[in-house]
């Protein structure tokens, strides 16, 4: 197990498009534990393999309380939306920042699991909002381009502010 190093916006690494997984080999179930370790340790309630600079189309999710209902996602595929719903969200990778978006209410997921096999899921609420935004992160979509120009402009300045005062 090992954690793994984060990338912030505005690193361009976060706009890479990330490959289908053809098999899930032991290097994808080490990568999944590594990412699980580094999502709880955030904390966060969930991580795409992007954010740690692997473009491969791996999601792990956990939004229970205690950390004990962990979910992987590799290749999820949306198969079907439904309804708005309006939630403030955040990202490991921009970190203490928190705005509205607007996205579907529920979904129907298809994707393998952490072992390879397939499996269908229905989710609303903040699982479906949070799916949606784990799956942005594959297209290289952060929830910070739902925002005004004006606010992401501000975002962007603070977030390499903080970063230049860490260096
Ligand atoms: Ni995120």
């Amino acid at each position: 197990m090992a954690l793994l190093n984060i990338l912030h916006y505005p690193d361009p690494r976060l706009r890479n498009n990330a490959e289908p997984v053809a098999t899930v080999g032991a290097e994808e179930k080490q990568l999944v534990a590594d990412m699980f370790e580094t999502m709880y340790s955030a904390p966060g309630i969930g991580l795409a393999a992007i954010q740690v600079n692997v473009p491969k189309r791996i999601i792990v999710i956990d939004i229970s309380e205690d950390q004990t209902q962990p979910m992987c996602f590799i290749n999820p595929q949306i198969k079907r939306r439904e309804g708005e719903e309006q939630m403030e969200e955040g990202c490991l990778s921009v970190p203490g920042i928190y705005e509205p978006v607007v996205r579907y209410r529920s979904i129907m997921v298809q994707a393998l699991d952490r072992k390879g096999s397939a499996f269908e899921l229905e989710a609303d609420g903040l699982l479906s909002v949070c799916i949606q935004h784990e799956i942005d992160h594959l297209d290289g979509k952060l929830f910070v381009d739902y925002l005004s120009e004006m606010k992401r402009t501000r975002i962007r300045k603070k977030l390499e502010k903080m970063r230049r005062q860490t260096l």
